[in-house]
């Protein structure tokens, strides 16, 4: 079984001393493990660089949550992927659901993004993930397929191999309702399926999918399970520090007992 892959996503939480005291609390919990996980932090912009130069030092990525469609300019407000990039931050988080709702990103927006940040050689961490009514209609294979579709097939195979994506059903985010085991490996394999049929078998097995939406330390090691889960974006539980490190074990123990 590949290894999994672990992004802390901190959302819009926490001040510099506390952001501080957390990344750092991350680092010394994990400094000593022999991690095969990775595992990447994701704060907001303004803590970007704390956890940036903490990750030069340690067995960790820095990743950011957004970034611009836009190269450069009269952008007010706005952050390039090449800034995050010249601030040595790995990966970057794009069409979250959160974002899509509230600022309107839309497909096309998130594929600008994924565009600009692969120009910059960073991985993009690609969200998709059904609203409640479409599982309820029955509509969440549809809604997924044309989320991943549109915001990242226009990829040539050189760079698709850098994407991430993460399945978050928006009904499971921030709700401490998850995904039964099931329902994620099902869309998982979904996910793999597209990307098989687009890409080729062998793009779709290295393809890292996380799931994302109420994970935490106590459901962690079932998710992790399926072989079609690559690990996790963790909201809520990336803001404590035991909770996450518990979340990176499971994702080391669900590799090991496969
Ligand atoms: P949650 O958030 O773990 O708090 O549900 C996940 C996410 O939105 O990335």
């Amino acid at each position: 079984m590949k290894t999994k892959l672990v992004i802390g996503n901190w959302k819009m939480n926490l001040d510099f001393g506390a952001a501080e005291d957390l990344a750092t609390s991350i680092q010394e919990a994990i400094e000593n493990f022999n991690l095969k996980t990775e595992v990447a932090i994701c704060p907001p912009f303004p803590f970007l660089e704390l956890v940036t130069d903490l990750a030069d030092e340690s067995n960790f990525y820095a990743g950011a949550q957004n970034c611009s469609q836009y190269d450069n300019g009269a952008y007010t407000g706005e952050v390039s992927a090449a800034m995050l990039a010249s601030l040595g931050v790995n990966f970057c988080i794009v069409g979250h659901s959160e974002r899509r709702k509230l600022f309107n990103e839309s497909n096309e927006v998130v594929a600008r993004k994924v565009d600009k940040l692969i120009a910059e050689d960073l991985i993009p961490v690609v969200c998709c993930g059904e609203q409640l009514e479409d599982r309820k209609a029955g509509r969440h294979f549809e809604v997924v397929e044309k989320q991943v579709k549109e915001s990242l097939f226009h990829l040539a195979k050189n760079d698709f191999e850098h994407v991430v994506i993460a399945y978050e059903p928006v009904w499971a985010i921030g709700t401490g309702e998850t995904a039964t085991p099931a329902q994620a490996s099902e869309m998982h394999a979904f996910i793999r399926g597209l990307v098989e049929k687009k890409y080729g078998s062998e793009m779709a097995y290295n393809t890292y999918i996380l799931y994302g939406g109420s994970c935490n330390a106590k459901n962690a090691l079932e998710l992790f399970s399926s072989p079609d889960v690559d690990g996790g974006l963790i909201g809520g539980a990336s803001l404590k520090s035991a909770d996450f490190v518990e979340i990176i074990e499971a994702a080391e123990t669900s590799v090991s007992e496969n």
